[in-house]
């Protein structure tokens, strides 16, 4: 496939690939929006865009702050068992072939020889038609929330353009890793319709390969690190040896990860580069390990709760035995609601001593802990919760955009487009307007009440057009707070408004007068 692909061909696939009624408009919607306010646009859109790459705007960068600061602050800094670590992108090599990523951080690859289009063999769903008992052909879909919905569809028009008579079977959705030999050529390539034109399955390697130092050769291949997991195994022992860390403790990373997938889709939902908030916390091997995995599983849940997302959207996926790693003791993935379908948005894995125990043979070095009550010592089991910041800001968003009916300058209702997000994670806290731009006292005490807030908060100055505007503007942005000055507040009307605004909430609408002292203890009692 083509690694170029400009902005509105992105967002054309974007809605295209997401199947069902409403959805695909929800989700164009948000990506329109995403880009018309600037929270995220293409990577090098002036080229056309490459794509899996996403840039964050002014409003992007902020939200995303939030959800890192928040997340560091409540997993690092306020728990005593919990240490943070920032390592390197890039790696000794040796670190990928010790974790397995060398030899087999795979997706299965198909391609489609008459579109050059590439795919992932496990997004391509597949079903014999069969009627009247003999089978008449193949249908194929890519992967959505109603694939046996659409395979059923597609199986009703072969029948019809073939014209067979008899009793049509319900299809029977298979992934394409699941074809057999003699059915490659039977099932049609997605991109065109027609069989024949698929090949087989086969192994794609998805670490970007890099090279370290002058010479291109074969012993200067690294890699840009596909997960930021490893560097807390690879740093076990130095972090260890700083003394500050007991069984059970954790170490958390936030950064950015690299993978080069054969499919980059549903916005930023499954992008090349893309950054994550990982933890690895090592327990005894002689621990309840469900303990802790019921621990955590419930801890990032409650995070999510606490940044706005609501509970309605998730819910928890645990991986059957026969699918997990075979180091793995269990995989519980907390999936969220997404326009495009319900996906994994947060995995929390019970990895066991797999990967200190492979640092250990690889590289030499014991990953071991001594216990000094009991004198004993062993290597550590983890449990880890691994999320994507890129993913939750993605279902932040998702949850945010509402759209209700507000009047209009003239009191007329229209639609309003209004991102409600938390007010802990909303980009910008508080709005600050003049009344009228062209009345300096209106300005002057505006711009004070502008910097009375600055310290607290992330404030946004706004005299350009008519209030109503203004407000719609913020309310495109997610501000949940908007403060007004207008003649109340110079003492016009009266000496016992004097310095007092309007407060607008958001979500409400309604607008409350208050002092302006007490205005930054109140907004930071509602944003903290
Ligand atoms: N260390 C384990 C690990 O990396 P993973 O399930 O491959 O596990 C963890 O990734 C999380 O990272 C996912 O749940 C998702 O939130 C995010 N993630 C993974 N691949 C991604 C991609 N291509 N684009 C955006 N986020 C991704």
């Amino acid at each position: 496939m083509d690694p170029f692909l400009d902005f509105t061909q992105a967002l054309h696939k974007t809605a295209r690939s997401m199947a069902g009624p409403n959805t695909s408009d929800l989700m164009e919607k948000i990506v329109s929006l995403c880009k018309r306010r600037g929270f995220i646009f293409p990577s090098s859109e002036i080229y056309g865009g490459l794509n899996g790459f996403w840039d964050y705007g002014p409003l992007g960068a902020e939200l995303k702050k939030n959800i890192r600061d928040r997340w560091w602050e409540d997993m690092v800094r306020r728990r005593d068992d919990i240490v943070g670590l920032e390592s390197s992108i890039i790696m000794h090599p040796k670190v990928w072939e010790a974790s397995g990523h060398v030899g087999g951080f795979t997706d299965p690859m198909v391609d489609c020889k008459t579109s050059k289009q590439r795919f992932r063999a496990d997004q391509i769903f597949f079903s014999p038609v069969v009627i009247g008992g003999s089978t008449a052909g193949y249908v194929s879909v890519l992967e959505s929330e109603w694939i046996a919905e659409e395979l059923q569809e597609k199986a009703e028009a072969l029948k019809r353009k073939k014209a067979i008579q008899g009793k049509l079977d319900p299809v029977q959705p298979r992934d394409f890793t699941e074809a057999r030999p003699e059915e490659i050529p039977l099932v049609p390539s997605p991109a065109t319709g027609e069989p024949g034109s698929l090949t087989p399955p086969r192994a794609f390697n998805m670490m970007f390969e890099t090279w370290v130092g002058a010479l291109r050769d074969e012993s200067a291949i690294a890699y840009l690190r596909p997960e930021t997991a490893q560097g807390m195994f690879a740093d076990f022992k130095a972090v260890l040896d700083t003394g500050r860390v007991k069984i059970p403790f954790g170490i958390a990373q936030i950064g950015k990860s690299f993978r080069n997938e054969i499919t980059p889709r549903n916005f930023t939902f499954r992008s090349r580069e893309f950054e994550q908030m990982e933890m690895e916390y090592f327990i005894s091997d002689q621990d309840d390990w469900q303990k802790w995995h019921r621990y955590w599983i419930d801890w990032c849940r409650d995070w999510l709760l606490s940044v706005g997302v609501p509970e309605s959207s998730l819910s928890q996926y645990d991986h059957p035995k026969e699918k997990l790693a075979f180091y793995s003791k269990g995989t519980a993935d907390i999936m969220f609601r997404f326009p495009f379908g319900v996906q994994e948005l947060w995995g929390i894995a019970a990895r066991g001593d797999y990967d200190l125990s492979q640092h250990a043979k690889f590289s030499g070095t014991p990953m071991t802990y001594f216990d000094e009550a009991t004198k004993r010592r062993y290597v550590p089991h983890v449990i880890e919760p691994a999320v994507g910041v890129d993913r939750i800001a993605l279902a932040i968003l998702c949850s945010a955009y509402c759209e209700d009916q507000a009047p209009d300058e003239k009191g007329n209702l229209e639609t309003r487009v209004v991102m409600k997000f938390h007010p802990r994670i909303a980009p910008i806290k508080v709005a600050v307007f003049p009344l009228l731009k062209n009345k300096p006292d209106l300005v002057a005490k505006a711009k004070e009440t502008r910097d009375l807030l600055r310290p607290h908060m992330t404030v946004f100055y706004d005299e350009a057009g008519a209030i109503g505007r203004r407000y719609r503007r913020q309310d495109e942005a997610g501000t949940p707070f908007g403060v007004t000055i207008d003649f109340e507040t110079l003492g016009e009307k009266g000496p016992e408004l004097k310095d007092t605004v309007t407060l607008r909430d958001r979500d409400s609408m309604k607008q409350e007068r208050i002092k302006m002292g007490d205005l930054a203890p109140l907004l930071l009692e509602k944003i903290r």
